[in-house]
C-alpha cells in the first residue's frame, strides 16, 4: 500500500509574516483534523528557515521550491541542497514546470539537480509534463518518457526509493483546467510503466506518483481515487489553509 502525500507548492507567495501566519493555521488546524495522509509545504527560500522552527514536533513536513546543482561556490544569488538541508527541509521540488520554461532547465540539468539533492539527504519532488502543445499533437507519452529517462539517469534503485514523481500538465498548472481523472489516470500508469521497464516492478509499485495542476478541494477527492495517484502537489489552492485543509482531508 503506497502512502497519499499532498505537497502544497506556494511558489513566490507569502512574505516572512505570511508565511507565519499560514504555518501557524495550519499546525493549528491540523491538529483537530483526522487524514490519511503526508503533508509537506514548500515555502519560498526566505522563509524556510522560520518555517523549519514553527514546524517542530508538526508531522508537517518542510520542502523548498527549487536548489542549485553545485554544493557552495561563486554562483550569486543561488541557493545549495545542504543550505535547504539546515532548514528542517526535507524535500525539494525540482524540474517545476515553471523552471522548465520560464528558467529554461532542461532534462540534464534536473538530472543534476536531482543527484545533488539525494547526495545530501534531501527527498526530490521530480515534476513532469507534458504543455498543451505537445498533448493536441498525441505526443504526451514521448515527453513524459524522455523527461523520466533523462531526469532519472544514473539514479540507482534504492535512490529511487527517496523520489516522489509528480505528473503535471503544464496546460492545467495555473488554468483552472484539470486533467480530468481519467485523464491523469492515464498519464500516472504510464509513468508507473516507465519505471517498470527501467527498474523493477517492486520500484514501479513503490513509487509515490502526485498528481498536480489546478487541484482544488472540489475535484481532489475524484482524482485522488484513482488507483495510481498518489498524492497531489497543489499550487493556488495550498495558500488558502481552508481548501488545503480540504484537500488534505480529501486524500
Ligand atoms: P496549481 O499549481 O495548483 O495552481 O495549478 C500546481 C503546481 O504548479 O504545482
Amino acid at each position: 500500500m503506497r502512502r497519499k502525500v499532498i505537497a502544497g507548492n506556494w511558489k513566490m507567495n507569502n512574505d516572512l509574516t505570511g508565511s507565519k501566519d499560514l504555518i501557524n493555521k495550519l499546525v493549528q488546524e491540523l491538529k483537530n483534523e483526522k487524514y490519511n495522509c503526508e503533508v509537506i509545504i514548500c515555502p519560498p527560500f526566505t522563509s524556510l528557515a522560520e518555517a523549519g522552527n514553527l514546524l517542530k514536533g508538526s508531522s508537517i513536513m518542510l520542502g523548498a521550491q527549487n536548489m542549485h546543482e553545485e554544493e557552495s561556490g561563486a554562483f550569486t544569488g543561488e541557493i545549495s541542497a545542504s543550505m535547504i538541508k539546515s532548514t528542517g527541509s526535507r524535500y525539494v521540488i525540482l524540474g517545476h514546470s515553471e523552471r522548465r520554461t520560464i528558467f529554461k532547465e532542461s532534462d540534464q540539468l534536473i538530472n543534476k539537480k536531482l543527484k545533488a539533492a539525494l547526495k545530501n539527504g534531501l527527498k526530490p519532488i521530480f515534476c513532469i509534463g507534458e504543455t498543451l502543445e505537445e498533448r493536441e499533437k498525441n505526443i504526451t507519452n514521448n515527453v513524459l518518457k524522455r523527461q523520466v529517462t533523462v531526469g532519472l539517469e544514473g539514479i540507482s534503485e534504492t535512490e529511487l526509493k527517496d523520489i516522489i514523481i509528480a505528473y503535471e500538465p503544464v496546460w492545467a498548472i495555473g488554468t483552472g483546467r484539470t486533467a480530468t481523472p481519467a485523464q491523469a489516470e492515464d498519464a500516472h500508469n504510464f509513468i508507473r510503466n516507465l519505471i517498470k521497464e527501467k527498474y523493477s516492478k517492486n520500484a514501479a509499485e513503490n513509487i509515490i506518483i502526485q498528481y498536480g495542476g489546478s487541484v482544488k478541494p472540489d475535484n481532489s477527492g475524484e482524482l485522488l481515487s484513482q488507483p495510481d495517484i498518489d498524492g497531489a502537489l497543489v499550487g493556488g489552492a495550498c495558500l488558502k489553509a481552508d481548501s488545503f485543509i480540504a484537500i488534505i482531508k480529501s486524500a
